[in-house]
């Protein structure tokens, strides 16, 4: 945990949250509506609250399974070297497949999972991201559905954290370090 003091800037509320997840919803519902075998992925950890919510607004049989990519480490920087903490538990060779994630930064995780996911050949991959920082991409990857973007602020909230705090934050908040 930083020691740094900082405050935390509402950017996005959680009602706008809410009311984008709706509109998302629909254009996933409208994507995947001809297929009963749509699997879930989420990437942990910052994208337990986006999924929950997303989930639960799907009109759709689904299932929901997790995957976890290292990415920044207690840091505010991305480490860009991607590994895989924790895989899947399910098999999803010819399924529809969601993947689900909080940010897409540099561009270097969602990448590297979509590769990985990829090769193990679905029917159907798709992505979406609730947030996007697209001045800070390193990548030429691009999430299907994008909730929000974001200039190239360091932010907290709904499941995204700076050194594990401030995921239970029901808004997305800036962080900033006010002058001492
Ligand atoms: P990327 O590989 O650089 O695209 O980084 C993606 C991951 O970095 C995200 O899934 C987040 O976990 C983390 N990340 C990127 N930007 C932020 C931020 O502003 N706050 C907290 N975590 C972030």
């Amino acid at each position: 945990m930083s020691e740094r003091p900082y405050v935390i800037d509402e950017m996005i509320s959680a009602k706008a949250i809410a009311a984008r997840i709706e509109e998302l919803s629909n254009a996933i519902q409208e994507e995947f509506r001809d297929t009963n075998k749509l699997v879930v992925v989420g990437l942990l950890r910052g994208s337990f609250v986006f999924i929950a919510d997303l989930v639960r607004e799907l009109d759709l049989p689904v299932e929901v399974d997790f995957l976890e990519a290292s990415s920044y480490g207690d840091s505010m920087e991305s480490s860009r070297e991607v590994r895989i903490l924790k895989d899947l538990r399910g098999q999803i060779e010819g399924r529809d497949v969601l993947v689900v994630e909080d940010i897409v930064d540099t561009g270097h995780t969602l990448k590297h999972v979509v590769g990985l996911l990829e090769s193990r050949d679905p029917a159907r991959l798709r992505t979406i991201a609730l947030l996007d920082k697209p001045l800070r991409r390193e990548t030429d990857v691009a999430a299907n559905w994008i909730g929000f973007s974001i200039p190239d602020e360091f932010v907290v909230g709904y499941g995204i954290d700076y050194a594990q705090r401030n995921r239970n934050l029901p808004f997305i908040g800036k962080v900033r370090f006010p002058e001492v």
